[in-house]
């Protein structure tokens, strides 16, 4: 590969990919545009960060609000597919990955790059999502990835920056990973890395202690065909419906996750994260689908729903059997109406009441009072034809001596 001329990194603002923007220059000679993605990560100012990118030394700096997107476009279809890897997790960092990944090819295509970079190392998940999805959305780009093939270490960014003069405080940065967004919030490394250290207070910024006594809050959450559409009757935007449950279920503690979780890479690794919306209003989809889907489709969907967490988490958002399953799902999540009644208290968000216009609970049915409109006598030849095969199993058994 020639040397690129342009190259249209992804940019946090962060030690590493301020570094990769002095370090790319450097060793291509190429302009560097950085561009930053607004996914709802607070922290620090975007203003600022896009100012460090050109005080790094990017000829072209820019920042992008993607959060309404990110909350339509890929918080509500993960809900839809009540998206938990390995049975906990809600996908936080992979999921923002295609949309950071979207935003990065177009700024390509507008300033007219000839290669992409991302700023992540060997070890992690991200370099796939990043390196897959940039290839899916833009197969002719080479994407280059310094902090992990230029053997650029901690100490050799650090001592780079000091170098040649980039404005990155070392100092503030905190002995943690962190990766957030309005899906959630992931910590790793530190003292964490010990898998036997609990957690402290300090590293929690989404959720309070969920130990410390306070009054239940109660919340009533309208879906309408899978998607959440109003809290407490008012009628909100995903991004406000995802931003007003972090605050709410927050305050109770609800959505702290502590786990050993498989990487794609082969490497198991202690996270902690903390998810207060993304897991309020998983519990609450549940529910509801339970209530309005039939059951041999809600039993086949639970296997889509791993299936699909599991494509995103291993970085394949841009494929086609993700495009296929989201079909599925989209059929599944028709009738996926209704309301559903939490109760906030203690770290866990609780499901008390449930209602729905297209539910497929009958009263008349389940019932064991007065008005019973179901017919027991029908029960009886049932269970002797479902238990047919086992009683002439059992049969055999017990005529060769219950071998
Ligand atoms: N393990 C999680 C994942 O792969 C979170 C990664 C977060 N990244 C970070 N730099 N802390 O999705």
């Amino acid at each position: 590969m020639s040397n690129p001329k342009r190259v249209v990194l992804a940019y946090s603002g962060g030690l590493d990919t301020s570094v990769c923007i002095g370090w790319i220059k450097e060793q291509t000679g190429a302009d560097i545009i950085a561009v930053a993605i607004d996914v709802g990560q607070g922290g620090e100012d975007l203003d600022v960060i896009r100012q460090r990118a050109f005080d790094c030394g990017a000829v072209e700096s820019i920042v992008v609000d993607a959060k309404a997107e990110f909350a339509a476009d890929y918080c509500i279809p993960a809900l839809k597919a009540n998206a938990l890897y390995m049975d906990r997790y809600p996908l936080v960092s992979a999921l923002s990955r295609p949309v950071i990944n979207k935003h990065v090819v177009a700024a390509a295509r507008q300033f007219g790059a000839d290669a992409l970079a991302h700023g992540s190392t060997g070890k992690g998940n991200d370099q796939v999502r990043f390196e897959v999805g940039l290839g899916a959305l833009a197969p002719d780009l080479p994407v280059l990835a310094p902090v992990r093939d230029s053997g650029m270490s901690r100490e050799k960014a650090i001592e780079f920056a000091a170098e040649k003069g980039l404005p990155v405080d070392v100092n503030k940065k905190s002995p943690y990973s962190i990766d957030a967004n309005i899906w959630g919030r992931a910590i790793e490394t530190g003292f964490l890395e010990d898998p036997w250290n609990a957690p402290i207070e300090d590293i929690y910024a989404y959720t309070s202690d969920p130990t410390v006594a306070q009054p239940a809050d109660e919340v009533v959450i309208t879906f309408v065909d899978g998607a959440p559409t109003a809290i407490d009757g008012k009628t909100l935007s995903p991004l406000d419906i995802i931003t007003l449950l972090n605050v709410r279920a927050g305050a109770h503690g609800v959505g702290r996750l502590d786990m050993i979780e498989d990487r794609l890479v082969g490497i198991k690794s202690r996270e902690v994260y903390e998810c207060p919306a993304a897991l309020a209003l998983i519990t609450a989809h549940q529910e509801l689908e339970n209530m309005t889907v039939e059951r041999d489709v809600a039993r086949f969907k639970k296997q889509v729903d791993q299936r699909w967490t599991e494509l995103v988490y291993d970085g394949l958002w841009f494929s086609p059997l993700r495009n296929a399953l989201d079909a599925f799902i989209a059929s599944t999540s028709e009738h996926v109406s209704g309301d559903i009644r939490l109760s906030l208290e203690g770290g866990r968000a609780v499901v008390t009441g449930r209602r729905s216009e297209t539910s497929l609970y009958s009263y008349d049915l389940a019932t064991y009072d007065e008005g019973d409109t179901f017919d027991q006598s029908l029960s009886k030849g049932f269970v002797q034809l479902w238990g047919l095969p086992t009683k002439v199993w059992a049969a055999r058994e017990q005529r060769l001596g219950g071998k």
